[in-house]
């Protein structure tokens, strides 16, 4: 991994990324790892046996966030915390939060085998659920630990069936009470996340690792649209009160808001769409969508929200059809925090990588955490900026550029 310590390669670490990305509920190369369900636990499994193996102390909450702790000379002192997640969306890669887990532990022990003694403690924390797919709403575990999720509204939680959060978690082996999850502020003294970017802009100028200032502000939806059903034959055109022809009049709706505002920076989606009666000869009397908008600025994108309500008002009227709008979360934008970035670049530079700042425009875990802990993140580049499909990559060089950044990162941290 280095010019000087040619024994380190992260080879292992890209087997061990493989084996990962082989844990899955689909066929390979397609990544599916819904939290709490067969291949998560088989994952969870998979890389708590690592952590052990490299010598950590394991530990699980309530809700499974897991903490692998490398002690510190002063066990005393908060320590330093790395970490993604595991889960993995229907139909994703490799990389998404996986390079963040395997590719911290990877860093903890390339210090380890360099001889480094931490004087504070190094935890790598695997976060429950980063991804919504089960109960709708991202960064789950990181929420809760920062207490912007609270036990009450985690118990409301379901899943699309109807089956709660409570039955899933206890039938994944993680029990006790959900107020033990949250954390004090000062439980991480810093806390520093390795990514891949999920945009182009690495890549596209050729640059090594991307320190992340400013991670974007996401909102989420859930609109249900109930019109009128009925035969598709024998309803006439006139009078109809079609609820996906009303849905699609909002998809487009948002897709216009979020262009009008003119920043690059705002962006909006509608990734559900479940239609009822679900028949080719029906006429849709109920739809659900989601909404998904996300900015840097949260005015922006609160703005973004509030054309979306006007449209659909306008809609709803036009149509005679009833829609109801359910806020799922509305999240400030994070500012990363100014000594670990320092931090970072100076690793950066030792470490003889090019590197920029930049911004984050997917969520991570690590919003959460700085609501306890100062954080930082670290992006390394991802082929074409794809992420979210099987064809998700970053090469073994680019992971190997993280990791060599996130380890000095950590030493001088830790230090
Ligand atoms: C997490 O993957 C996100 O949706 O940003
Ligand atoms: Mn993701
Ligand atoms: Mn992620």
């Amino acid at each position: 991994m280095t010019a000087e310590h040619p024994e380190l390669t992260i080879d292992g670490l890209i087997a061990e990324l493989k084996t990962l990305g082989q844990i899955s509920e689909a066929d390979p190369p397609v990544v599916t790892r819904v939290v709490f369900g067969e291949a998560d636990l088989r994952a969870r499994a998979y890389v708590k046996g690592l952590c052990e193996a490299a010598g950590l102390k394991v530990r699980e909450d309530a809700v499974g966030n897991t903490f692998a702790r490398w002690e510190g000379a002063d066990s005393t002192l908060a320590p330093i915390g790395t970490g993604s997640h595991i889960d993995a969306i229907p139909n994703a890669g490799l990389y998404d939060g996986c390079v963040g887990v395997l590719g911290g532990l990877e860093a903890i022990r390339v210090l380890k085998t360099l001889g480094f003694n931490p004087r504070r403690p190094i935890e790598l924390v695997i976060f429950t659920a980063e991804e919504p797919t089960r109960f709708g709403i991202g960064c789950l575990g990181s929420r809760m630990m920062a207490a912007v999720l609270t036990p009450a509204q985690a118990l409301a939680l379901r899943d699309k069936e109807g089956r709660r959060l409570e039955k899933w978690r206890s039938q994944a082996g993680f029990a006790g009470p959900l107020d033990s999850v949250a954390v004090p502020r000062g439980r991480f003294h810093q806390f520093v996340e390795l990514h891949i970017e999920q945009g182009p802009f690495l890549e596209q100028e050729g640059i090594d690792v991307g320190l992340v200032t400013h991670i974007a502000a996401p909102a989420s939806q859930r609109i249900v649209i109930e019109g009128e059903g009925g035969h598709a034959g024998g309803k006439l055109m006139p009078g109809r009160k079609d609820a996906l022809a009303a849905a699609a009049e909002l998809i487009l709706a948002l897709e216009s808001v979020a262009k009008s505002t003119g920043a690059i920076d705002t962006v909006g989606t509608v990734g559900i769409c479940e239609v009822f009666p679900g028949a080719v000869n029906s006429v849709p009397s109920r739809v659900l969508i989601t909404t998904d908008v996300r900015d840097i600025d949260r005015a922006r994108r609160d703005g973004v929200l509030a054309s979306l309500t006007a449209a659909s008002e306008e809609v709803s009227k036009r149509r005679g059809v009833k829609i109801t709008t359910e806020l799922i979360n509305a999240d400030p934008p994070t500012t990363c925090d100014p000594a670990i970035l320092a931090a970072l670049e100076r690793a950066a530079i030792a470490a003889g990588k090019t590197y920029k700042k930049m911004v984050a425009r997917a969520y991570h875990d690590s919003s959460f955490v700085s609501c306890i802990a100062p954080v930082a993140m670290l992006f390394i580049p991802c082929r074409g900026g794809v992420s979210h499909r099987p064809d998700e990559y970053a090469s073994p060089e680019w992971i190997g550029g993280g990791v060599h950044v996130l380890a000095r990162t950590l030493a001088e941290l830790a230090s």
